[in-house]
């Protein structure tokens, strides 16, 4: 199912990552930078908490482990910018199998793997920021690709029966939305 999980959203992979080049690359201030990071926020707070409500231990030993939001509050604050909602996601509420919030934790992990160039790509633009401000993006840091293994490793190995065509569906809704998000969102 992973081998299928990546071929079925290379297209997608490749729209969103231009996107967000691009609003990288555009970045002039630790401000612009906040705010991307507060998009981001807006974003994955409600997806995070509602993929964490459906997949549990059993399924992914290291699931509590797997936080991202958190990250992103940490920059914001340490970025002096607010990390009050203002622009609430509805997406999430079109998850609700695990076959599906699978298929939304695929793209969560698998961005980690972007974010590694992404953070080296911000310290060379934006000289002035510190890795308290860029923990979103660091991620796991140098366990980055030992999480990412171990993740398939568990999707692999699950007893889980899974719905193939419901995960693949819900990556690429995911990736869909957050680009729109990215998009429209300011
Ligand atoms: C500047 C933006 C990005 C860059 C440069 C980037 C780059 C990468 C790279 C280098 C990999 C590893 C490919 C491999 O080893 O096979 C990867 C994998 C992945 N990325 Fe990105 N990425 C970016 C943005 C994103 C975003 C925003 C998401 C999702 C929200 C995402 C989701 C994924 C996923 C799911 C994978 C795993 C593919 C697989 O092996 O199944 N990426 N990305």
């Amino acid at each position: 199912m992973l081998d299928h999980l990546k071929i079925a959203t290379k297209t997608n992979h490749s729209s969103v990552e231009k996107v967000l080049v691009q609003k990288l690359k555009n970045l002039s201030s630790q401000e612009e930078y906040a705010n991307l990071l507060f998009q981001l926020y807006g974003f994955y707070f409600e997806l995070e908490k509602k993929v964490h409500s459906i997949i549990d231990n059993t399924l992914l030993p290291d699931m509590s482990k797997r936080v991202h939001v958190a990250n992103l509050h940490t920059d914001l604050i340490n970025l002096n910018h607010s990390a009050a909602i203002t622009t609430v996601n509805n997406y999430p509420d079109t998850i609700s199998s695990i076959s599906e919030a699978i298929g939304v934790l695929y793209v969560i992990e698998g961005s980690t793997l972007g974010g590694q160039f992404i953070a080296g790509m911000l310290k060379k633009q934006l000289p002035t920021l510190t890795d308290s401000q860029i923990n979103y993006f660091l991620s796991y840091g140098e366990n980055t690709m030992k999480m990412w293994k171990q993740f398939k490793i568990s999707i692999e190995n699950t007893t889980v029966v899974l719905d193939e065509e419901s995960a693949l569906n819900a990556a690429q809704n995911t990736f869909k939305a957050l680009e729109i998000w990215l998009q429209t969102k300011q």
